[in-house]
């Protein structure tokens, strides 16, 4: 059967269409339409600018997947869609858009958690992993561990108290004079040196809680102090950003062999954004005893892909409810439209 993937819930429109047979899936068509050009000038994402612009690209999306998987509407048996969390305008957009092609179709609409996605798409790429296994997702918005015990039912091991990696990433990025989001430029900078002269506080050793807040204000106070020299001295910046990708990297790995501590699962999987970076894939391969699982980069950035995997996997009902903050915790109480049908 086909299911129909929509995301939309910060500033990358995509949708996707994949193919279940039994459990097994392929990817018949996929689409990422990203905004990062339009948001740049503003150094962050402005939530109607990206409202508005999904609303444009979603037919545009949806007639060139649709096109290429050689597929009508009625052939489409579910329509999975994300209902949060995210950015309440863009969220709406995509699950209007559904809502539109669920009214003329038969497909079932079910609702998808986008966290969710970032921690079960790790399977899609991995077919040998299964769960119980660890997940670190770090991106843009979120940094979090996720013991997934099983689908849909998953506990959080450790998340952060303040800021998310990929904003640490971001603003230094920016402190370094790169455009919006710079996490990606940031990190080739830095890889293009293998030591600095520099150092960053470790923040918080041996709490299992991410804290980006304080490790931004010593990278502020560190790109400061070394500004004048900044401008004459190229390889000072490489330097800057090799320490600066270091002190993330190792506050990441640490509380993932806290977490594996603490709950003895070996599987690690990482999602979103920041699971991009290949410093970070090289100390997650380092951890002792672990298994690790990565994802294809345009599996780990916002997709769709992820969306109707998830959706598949765990279809959720759905109701034309939105939910800009939507918890791991709270997913159970979201009634499982495949058990429901079972009962
Ligand atoms: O998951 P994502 O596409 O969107 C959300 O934030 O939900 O993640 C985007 C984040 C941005 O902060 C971006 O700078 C960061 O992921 N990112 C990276 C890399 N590629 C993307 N950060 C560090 N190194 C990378 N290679
Ligand atoms: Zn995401």
């Amino acid at each position: 059967m086909f299911i129909l993937g929509i995301e939309s819930s910060c500033d990358e429109t995509a949708i996707s269409i994949i193919e279940q047979q039994g459990l097994s899936f392929k990817v018949l068509s996929e689409r990422i339409s990203s905004q990062a050009k339009l948001h740049e000038k503003y150094g962050g994402v402005v939530p109607e600018v990206a409202a508005r612009e999904h609303i444009k690209a979603l037919p545009l999306i949806y007639d060139q997947v649709m096109r290429e998987a050689n597929l009508k509407l009625s052939q489409i048996a579910t329509i999975a869609v994300t209902c949060g969390p995210g950015l309440k305008g863009c969220l709406l957009s995509a699950m209007n858009f559904a809502e539109g092609l669920a009214c003329y179709s038969a497909a079932n609409l079910v609702a998808v958690n986008h966290i969710e996605g970032h921690l079960l798409v790790s399977m899609l790429d991995n077919p040998e992993l299964k769960p119980p296994y660890l997940s670190l997702i770090v991106s843009g918005g979120h940094t979090e561990i996720v013991q997934v015990k099983d689908l849909g039912d998953y506990t959080i091991i450790s998340r952060t108290i303040d800021d998310a990696a990929g904003e640490a990433f971001d603003k230094s990025a920016d402190l370094l004079g790169f455009a919006y989001p710079g996490g990606a430029k940031l990190a080739a900078l830095a890889d293009s040196v293998t030591s600095s002269r520099f150092t960053l506080p470790r923040i918080m050793p041996n709490r299992m809680e991410f804290s980006f807040s304080g490790l931004k204000t010593a990278i502020a106070l560190l790109i400061q102090k070394h500004r004048q020299q900044l401008l004459q001295d190229a390889s000072l910046k490489a330097e800057l950003a090799y320490t600066i990708q270091s002190a993330i990297v190792s506050q990441l790995r640490e509380r993932l062999e806290l977490a594996i501590k603490q709950t003895n699962i070996r599987k690690l999987a990482l999602g979103g954004g920041v699971s991009a970076n290949q410093a970070l894939r090289r100390a997650v391969l380092d951890i002792p005893k672990s298994e690790s699982y990565f994802t294809r980069a345009n599996w780990c950035t916002d997709n769709a892909t992820m969306i109707a995997y998830a959706g598949a996997l765990v279809p959720r009902k759905y109701t034309p409810l939105v939910y800009p903050r939507w918890p791991l915790e709270d997913l159970s109480n979201f009634v499982d439209t495949s058990r429901h049908d079972a009962n």
